[in-house]
């Protein structure tokens, strides 16, 4: 994992747009997992601005949900599908047929299984974004004992259910739909945004360079192609 510690939240950003930008330059047509929360926004807004400026070089950008809040149907502004089409799909101009969310109109586990069945048609994953959960968590795969490795539907933690995404609905999720640490860590690469409140300790475990299914962030260590962007304010 290359740690890189940046001055602020806006230098994170900053930071993580020109990585990602280099490999959709490479390659324009690269498969993007997108995570949502706090620590992305400042990328998705960079992202936005250059689609303003070069609208031509996200014309064959193909984007993937990190994971879904349980029970919550695509067209609400509280889901992860919302949150990325207000702050990504649509500045980008990603039509319906370049992105790949949950679906919603079937039940979750059925959810999770033609999501895994889409990503073994349109995968892997080039470049996968991901935020650090206050608990350790990516996506939805939460603490525990053991992991269910792939797509899968999860039992949200007493955290996770505290995250502002949820305490804004009108009565948070138990549990979610999230790609398990098999899809992410077959990513060809992988941007670890750490920036927000409250996450200082899990940090520090995770800079330990130690693997742990207690703490799922860690099984990174295992992939050989990951920026861990850290925002030293978390530190
Ligand atoms: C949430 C989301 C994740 C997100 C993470 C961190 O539960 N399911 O996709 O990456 O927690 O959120 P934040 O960036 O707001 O701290």
């Amino acid at each position: 994992m290359n740690v890189v510690t940046c001055e602020n939240d806006e230098r994170l950003s900053a930071h993580a747009a020109a990585l990602v930008i280099a490999e959709i330059e490479r390659r324009r047509s690269l498969l993007l997992c997108a995570a949502t929360g706090s620590s992305p926004t400042g990328l998705y807004s960079a992202l936005a601005e250059r689609a303003h400026q070069d609208p031509e070089l996200f014309r064959d950008l193909r984007v993937i949900a990190l994971d879904e809040w349980g029970g919550l149907r695509e067209t609400d502004p509280g889901s992860t599908t919302g949150y990325l089409r207000e702050r990504l799909l649509d500045p980008l101009a990603i039509s319906a047929d370049r992105f790949l969310g949950f679906d919603s109109s079937v039940e979750p586990a059925l959810a999770c299984q033609k999501m895994r069945a889409a990503l073994d048609q349109s995968g892997p994953i080039d470049v996968c974004v991901l935020g650090l959960g206050a608990n350790g968590h990516v996506g939805f795969n939460e603490p525990g004992l053991t992991l269910d490795p792939n797509c899968h539907v999860a039992r949200l933690s007493v955290e996770t259910r505290q995250h502002a995404m949820a305490r804004s609905m009108d009565r948070p999720p138990e549990f979610g739909l999230t790609l398990g640490l098999q899809e992410i860590l077959a990513s060809k690469r992988i941007v670890l945004l750490v920036t927000g409140k409250g996450k200082q300790q899990t940090v520090a475990r995770l800079l330990r360079e130690e693997v742990s299914t207690t703490l799922p962030a860690s099984l990174l260590w295992l992939h050989g192609n990951v920026d861990c962007l850290v925002d030293r304010a978390v530190l």
